[in-house]
């Protein structure tokens, strides 16, 4: 199937590690131009070296404003406008709500929360100009029905939908949609770079929820209960990903769509 990419100027926040770089790889395999901004400029370049053509590599923080509209004016510098954007970026700081410290609460909401409203409002303003426009936000399973032992990111990924919805309602009549793609577990394979899984509160908290020793018994143990017997791969999310991102999917707007094997978290 065409998605009938080619050619679209698209920006991955967070692009250049973990589910972010799968979204960007399946994109750029698609012929869209990409810009890739992640905290890591080291690693957006590597990737961007390896996607080849004429990808971009910003260093951008997705919490700062400045550095976000930045990656946006130079996609549209470079490419001549901006129609696709994913918000890849999310932090996963767990704790028990007693635990819970001022420091879980600024550092999520700064960056889950204030960084994805910052890309819709820097990402909105071309896509409205060129009539097109597609904004997914990675949320998770959390946002879909809460995790316990999560509560503050939790919140931060049920926020997502929030915004997307307002932002597809606001945005819609420009040819706009936002949507949000909420993956279960997607553990590291191989030499994938760090993810998510790499957080030691999140892998703590999950090991005491599920009573299981360590991360390997906790991974087996969830991909048993899952209705597919296996976990979500970074590769499922990136082709929801792009078929969101294609004239195809422009009657999609403002919803949420797990990726979960028909599991939801605990
Ligand atoms: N891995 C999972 O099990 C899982 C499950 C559900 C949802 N998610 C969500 O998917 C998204 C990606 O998860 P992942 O496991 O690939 O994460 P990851 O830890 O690999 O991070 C992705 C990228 O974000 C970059 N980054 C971190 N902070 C940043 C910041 N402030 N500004 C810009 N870039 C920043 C990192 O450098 C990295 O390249 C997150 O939103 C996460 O909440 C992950």
């Amino acid at each position: 199937m065409d998605l009938q990419l080619q050619g679209r100027p698209a920006a991955v926040f967070g692009g250049a590690g973990g589910i972010g770089a799968r979204i960007a790889t399946v994109l750029a395999a698609e012929g869209a131009r990409l810009t890739i901004a992640d905290r890591d400029r080291q690693a957006a370049e590597a990737l961007a070296a390896r996607l080849g053509g004429d990808a971009l590599a910003c260093g951008c923080d997705v919490s700062v404003r400045d550095e976000v509209r930045e990656v946006v004016n130079r996609t549209v510098e470079r490419f001549g406008g901006l129609q696709i954007a994913v918000q890849a970026v999310g932090l996963t700081l767990a704790n028990w709500l007693p635990d819970i410290t001022d420091r879980d609460i600024d550092v999520t909401f700064n960056v889950n929360m204030k960084g994805s409203i910052l890309v819709a409002q820097a990402a909105v303003e071309p896509m409205r100009a060129g009539g097109y426009g597609r904004l997914v936000f990675i949320g998770s399973g959390s946002g879909m029905k809460g995790s316990a032992g999560m509560a503050v990111y939790s919140a931060s990924k049920f926020f997502l939908r929030g915004l997307a919805h307002a932002v597809g309602l606001e945005a819609g009549p420009a040819g706009v949609t936002a949507n949000v793609v909420c993956p279960s577990d997607v553990y590291p394979e191989g030499d994938e770079p760090a993810m998510t899984w790499h957080d030691p509160t999140l892998v703590r908290i999950s090991c005491e929820k599920e009573n299981v020793p360590d991360f390997e018994a906790l991974r087996k143990r969830r991909i048993a209960r899952n209705p597919a017997r296996r976990a979500c791969t970074a590769d499922d999310v990136a082709w929801l990903t792009a078929f969101l991102c294609s004239p195809l999917a422009g009657y999609i707007n403002a919803q949420t769509i797990g990726v979960n094997g028909g599991g939801l978290p605990t």
